[in-house]
Formats: structure tokens, sequence, C-alpha cells
């Protein structure tokens, strides 16, 4: 990883070695930090701007990361919230991790071009320059507007229950599955619900690992949410040269306590 601000060798971000009952991102396996412009959080949910214009609430976007999607929702008027546990880092060392990212998904499209067919029909400098553009509207955005960006972290969000119209969690939960496995997955998955309003939805992708593998316990999963009273479906959606899976959730009624071993989904 590229110290902050620097140009040194890349090292993926990693966390310190985990405390017994350590939450998800305090276990050894590296997570980027990446920075997905407004553009392919569209691309990848289904979303369009008229449809973020009109949510009737506010938006949350966990993980955050270093994306462009909350400044950028932003200004076409929408509420927009993001939730990392790494706002809790200085600016400066966020910045460095995110530049860590780009530069590690540099390196993972020159590896691997094959798998990366919605980058190619943008030229993959010009996708990595989209990445660029959104970690710098990132970067102001956080420096002007810090409140926007709340240190937290799954499977415990700081929020009350049914704050937000819309969640958005791309490239966390199912494509790190060394960190989250079923139990830890169907935990976030619930706060997710939790802090969304029972009208709206909370949409997850990818359904896949970081080397395309699909959940294997996808099933297990959805049928433990429904036991927890939340409807669960998944669309695919051909966009940018892949079939997008969106896993998306709405509380069908309302949850009583926290999740226990009868929700295991195992
Ligand atoms: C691959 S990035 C995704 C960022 C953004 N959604 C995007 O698509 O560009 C993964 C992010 O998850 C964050 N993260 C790791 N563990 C987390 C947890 N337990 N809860 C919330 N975020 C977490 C990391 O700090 C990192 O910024």
């Amino acid at each position: 990883m590229r110290a902050a601000g620097g140009r040194g060798p890349m090292r993926p971000y990693r966390a310190p070695a985990p405390a017994r009952g350590a939450p998800p991102s305090a276990r050894g396996a590296a997570v980027l930090v990446t920075s997905r412009p407004l553009d392919e959080y569209c691309t990848s949910f289904g979303l369009s701007r008229a449809g973020l214009r009109g949510l009737p609430g506010p938006l949350l976007d966990c993980p955050g990361g270093a994306a462009g999607l909350a400044a950028e929702a932003r200004a076409l008027g929408c509420r927009v919230v993001a939730a990392d546990p790494l706002y809790a880092a200085p600016p400066a060392v966020l910045a460095g991790l995110a530049l860590a990212g780009r530069d590690a998904m540099a390196a993972r499209m020159r590896s691997t071009p094959q798998r990366y067919p919605s980058a190619r029909h943008l030229r993959h400098d010009k996708y990595l320059r989209s990445w660029d553009r959104a970690r710098e509207l990132f970067a102001a955005d956080r420096a002007a507007h810090p409140e926007r960006y709340v240190a937290a972290e799954l499977p415990r969000l700081p929020f009350a229950d049914g704050t937000f119209a819309l969640t958005l969690s791309s490239y966390l939960l199912f494509a790190y599955p060394e960190r989250f496995g079923p139990d830890e997955q169907l935990a976030a998955l619930l706060e997710l619900v939790r802090v969304t309003d029972p009208a709206g939805e909370v949409r997850v992708h990818p359904l896949h690992d970081g080397d395309g593998r699909r959940c294997p316990h996808l099933d297990g999963l959805r049928a433990a949410l429904g036991r927890h009273g939340v409807a669960s479906e998944i669309t695919v959606r051909p966009a940018g040269g892949l079939n997008r899976r969106v896993l998306r959730l709405r509380a069908v009624r309302r949850r009583q306590g926290t999740p226990g071993p009868s929700g295991a989904c195992t």
C-alpha cells in the first residue's frame, strides 16, 4: 500500500490480529477501499438518477469506502449518509488506502482482464479515471461535510429503526467471505434492514466473491432472513457486459430483538 499521498509499493489494507469476539472488520482478510462513482452504483444496482432524485427519504451507503456516491447523489438533491469503519481514520490515511484500492483494481484488471468486461467497454484507463474522480469528490465532500460520513461497522449501525428510504451495500458482504461467514452476513443484512424504512428497500451487490464465485449458501441465508420477517428477492439484469445480480430486502413485519441461534443460516 502506498503511504498516504506517497507512491511506495502496494500492500493491501490488513487489520490488526483479531480479538476473541471481534467484529468482522477486525479479522485478518484484506478489504480494499474502493471509490466507485455514482454511475457505477446505478449500473450495479439498477438505479437511475431520476429514481434517486425521487427518493422519499435519505439514502444509506454502507460501506461507503471512498465512493463518490454520497457527493454525487447529494448534488442531485438526495439526502445521503455514508457509513464505514474507516471514517474514524484521519483523511490522509483513508486517502492512502483508497489510492491503494485503485492500484489493486488496476493490477487485477491487468492480470485478469476477462473478469472485467464492464470496464473493457470503457477501456481500463477510462474506468480507473472514473474512480479517481469519485475519490476526489469523496475527499472534498467528506472534508466539507464530515457529518455525512459516519464511522460505523456492521453488524451494528448507529441509526434509528427505519431511518433510510434506500440502503445500498456494495462490495463487502459477499465479496469477502473470509470476513463475513453466513452468520455475520445474516446479522449484517438484518441490521441493514433494521435501519431501512419498511416501505423502503435494501439492495446488496455483488453476490459473489472477488474470484467470481457465487455465495454457496444464499438460499439458506434467504430462508433465515424470512424467519426474521425479511422478504428477499434476487434480480438479475444484464448491464455493462455482465449479469448483475442484486439481493433486495424488505421488512415484512417488525423484528423483535437480535438474531438468535434459530436464525442461523447454516
Ligand atoms: C470494497 S470497499 C466498497 C466501498 C464502496 N461501497 C464501493 O463500492 O466503492 C469495502 C469497504 O468496506 C469497509 N468495511 C470493512 N468492514 C466493514 C464492516 N464491518 N462494516 C462496514 N464497512 C466495512 C471497508 O473499510 C471498505 O471501505
